[in-house]
């Protein structure tokens, strides 16, 4: 199987090998990696793998595709850092719906420090679900990650005490709907506390007593910590490349704050539940759609998440007409 790793363009086979690696360290809902790669003479296509996905918890797909947003980012950075630009192009087939995006190789370029930062990230980076210290999140390490969002035309406010209390009434509500559904715990159950010789869910070790009470106390507003700092990472529309669109800043935006030496978690439920979504928009000033909420913090160090291995995530080869 490994032989569709082909060179691509001006990527040697080896290149090709490790800017997929690169890809697939990529966060994504419940570590179900909902992607594929398919190499051809002139380019890496990154593709939606639909078996991968959640109906129950993500039933329209949106953090699947957000998934695959995040793993193009990290493809492009990795390309970049081996000295070359890729050009990028969304959704480029409507006969073909889970392709979402072409990378093509398409000239040299130096390396600049950022790059080079970004990519450094992308093998540190993880999602930290512990406890983060009391210590203030710096201004420029939040400013750098919101011109990390807004490079890839998404946006990053910072929730206020006022509206961080009304999160934590929206993440209340949405986990108990959620809890109220036999089909998203069943999802919950199958994806997560994950024996460690598992190469995808999310690993008994990566859960905080196996439960995400932490988010609940966590988005408490001001506790003996402090008070949180959380983000929301958001887009004026909300449509399929859009998605991958704000997957790619999520991903700038993680690899930005992982380079600052901060720590992030994911808090999903109030942008899984529509209700609570179209309140959290409200709550935002009705500009932008909720895409994901972060907290953000300095935590100790955590274990890292595994990945499946490389040749189970190519897509068979398909020859592309047009
Ligand atoms: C769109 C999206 C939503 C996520 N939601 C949650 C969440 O609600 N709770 C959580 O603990 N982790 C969440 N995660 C983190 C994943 O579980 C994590 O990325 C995965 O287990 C891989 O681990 P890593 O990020 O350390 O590489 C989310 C990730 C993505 C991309």
């Amino acid at each position: 199987m490994t032989d569709t790793i082909t060179p691509v363009g001006r990527l040697t086979a080896g290149t090709v090998t490790a800017v997929l690696h690169a890809a697939a360290l990529a966060p994504s809902r419940h570590n179900t990696q909902p992607w594929r790669f398919r190499c051809t003479p002139d380019g890496i296509d990154v593709l939606a793998d639909p078996v991968r996905s959640l109906p129950a918890t993500d039933p329209g797909q949106r953090e699947l595709l957000m998934s695959c947003g995040a793993a193009l980012f990290n493809l492009r950075v990795a390309i970049q850092a081996h000295g070359i630009d890729p050009a990028t192009t969304l959704c480029p087939r409507r006969d073909e719906p889970d392709l979402l995006a072409t990378v093509r190789p398409f000239a040299k370029r130096s390396v600049d420090t950022r790059i080079a930062l970004l990519a450094g990230a992308i093998a540190t980076r993880r999602t930290n679900r512990g406890e983060f210290s009391s210590r203030a999140v710096s201004a420029p390490a939040l400013n750098a990650m919101r011109s990390a969002a807004e490079s890839e035309r998404a946006w990053m406010p910072q929730l206020d005490t006022t509206q961080l209390h009304r999160l934590r009434e929206l993440v209340v509500t949405a986990d108990r709907i959620q809890r109220e559904s036999a089909a998203v715990l069943r999802e919950l159950n199958e994806w997560t506390g994950r024996a460690p010789t598992a190469v995808d869910g999310v690993p008994v070790l990566s859960t905080v007593n196996g439960s995400d009470a932490w988010l609940l106390h966590e988005c408490g507003g001001s506790g003996p910590l402090g008070t949180p700092t959380v983000v929301v990472i958001g887009s004026v529309e909300d449509g399929q490349p859009d998605r991958v669109r704000v997957g790619q800043a999520m991903q700038r935006v993680l690899l930005t704050a992982t380079a600052a030496g901060l720590s992030v978690s994911f808090i999903s439920q109030p942008v899984e539940v529509p209700s609570a979504r179209a309140e959290l928009r409200q709550v935002l000033g009705g500009g932008i759609w909720p895409q994901i909420v972060l907290r953000v913090g300095y935590g100790g160090p955590v274990p890292s998440t595994p990945r499946r291995p490389l040749h189970d995530m190519i897509a068979g080869e398909q020859v592309r007409t047009g």
